[in-house]
């Protein structure tokens, strides 16, 4: 048998969306202008709501303004090679001190892409003896780390401290007995449905059982907190996270991401991450232009305030017209629904040909059959007509999805 045989039949749940013309418009869509909350989809402006752009920086003209000098100035090439062998220079240096001080950890490593950052950090503190303990709903890069783990690992429910507890107690047991240590893994907002991690009550558990914690704040840094610095300065734990790992592909909307700990443990990183050590560094655009939207976020938090604004103009609407947003505390605005596949993509159309609106869905598997999920991210660029648009748009979809509108297939895509 050749080895492609199997491609024919062996999609992956995601790959059958991609069928029937799907390719293009369910998935691998092409949203096309400047980066702001009205983009170009399938020929028409849409009210998009479905980019991590929370603080509006991608198409910010100071932002816009630093990272072309930069580019002008250096070029994509340099520094050429890895941090550790040839790619190493003053600015990564200072980037590095500088998030430091801001989310009040001693040291950081940068790190090219959040992806393989924290699948690399998983790998470096995890050995045969430790044992891991996370939460159910971890990204997939948390999870892809842990494949690379041989030793015991512990999955809990996703934001239930009593599992929590129960499965902290077994991998207690079992690290005493093979002389390992035990982690626990979470995030600070879950990106799905925008539930922040309990970490108040995870830090808790510190008194009774010996653990060390690692939180991925790739929705929370820059959006959470009183200034900005993430899910631990909001719930008052920061101090108590010991390995703080958050992207720059999402408020600081760019590529790159970065870990920041103790100095110990960031020296410990910085010479054992294998997809760090054997990769090349972030070309001088994204450090210099990291440090330009790290200052922005320092100095203007009216761009977080103008965020919350959106934010809470669009929840609270939702909740006031009945709608179901789960339990979020963060930007991050999910609406529950009850309808099937078929009537999800009707929805979809009806809402992008019809309404003008963009944004993702999200079906099974990722939820429950009978579950419907729209995430909606609200930035600084919405405006609070741009909300109500939104709102009149939910309460027309959703009087049809009632009234079985969307069981045939009666909503097309225009081309
Ligand atoms: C929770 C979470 N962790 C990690 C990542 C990966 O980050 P990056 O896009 O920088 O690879 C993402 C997605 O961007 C994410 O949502």
């Amino acid at each position: 048998m050749d080895l492609f045989d199997k491609l024919e039949t062996a999609n992956s749940s995601l790959g059958q969306y991609s069928k029937n013309g799907g390719h293009g418009y369910y998935t691998f869509p092409k949203l096309k202008g400047e980066i702001s909350a009205h983009m170009e989809f399938n020929g028409r402006k849409m009210l998009t709501w479905s980019l991590n752009n929370y603080l509006g920086l991608a198409n910010h003209p100071e932002i816009r303004r630093v990272d072309a000098e930069a580019a002008q100035q250096w070029g994509l090439a340099y520094p050429m090679g890895a941090r550790m062998m040839s790619g190493n220079t003053d600015l990564h240096d200072q980037l590095e001190a500088e998030l430091s001080t801001f989310v009040h950890k001693e040291d950081t490593v940068l790190l090219n892409y959040g992806y393989q950052g924290i699948f690399s950090i998983v790998d470096s503190l995890l050995d045969r003896k430790d044992v891991v303990v996370y939460d159910e709903q971890a990204h997939a890069c948390i999870v892809d780390g842990l494949r690379m783990h041989l030793g015991k690992r512990f999955r809990y429910n996703h934001n239930d401290l009593e599992n929590l507890e129960k499965q902290l107690k077994r991998a207690c047991r079992l690290a005493e007995e093979s002389g390992g240590g035990v982690l626990v893994i979470t995030e600070g907002v879950f990106g799905m449905s925008g539930v922040v991690g309990d970490l108040k009550a995870v830090v808790a558990l510190k008194k009774q059982y010996n653990f060390r914690l690692l939180v991925d704040d790739a929705h929370g840094f820059g959006t959470m907190g009183a200034t900005g610095a993430g899910t631990g300065e909001f719930l008052g734990v920061q101090d108590e996270i010991d390995v703080y790992f958050s992207t720059f592909a999402k408020s600081m909307a760019s590529i790159g991401a970065f870990v920041s700990a103790d100095k110990k443990v960031c020296d410990y990183l910085r010479y054992t991450m294998r997809s760090q050590i054997f990769a090349k560094s972030l070309p001088m655009p994204i450090v210099v232009g990291a440090l330009k939207r790290l200052e922005m976020i320092r100095t203007q938090p009216e761009l977080r305030e103008k965020l919350w604004t959106i934010v809470r103009a669009l929840q609270n609407g939702l909740k006031d017209r009945g709608f179901n947003i789960g339990q979020t505390q963060s930007p991050v605005t999910p609406v529950f629904l009850n309808g099937g596949v078929g009537e999800a993509s009707q929805l979809l159309v009806d809402l992008r040909e019809n309404l003008n609106i963009f944004c993702s869905i999200v079906v099974y598997p990722v939820v429950p059959k009978d579950v419907i999920m729209i995430r909606l991210i609200p930035t600084a660029m919405h405006s609070l007509e741009d909300v109500q648009t939104t709102l009149q748009a939910f309460e027309e979809v959703a009087k049809k999805l009632k009234n079985g509108d969307y069981a045939q297939e009666i909503y097309t895509v225009q081309v």
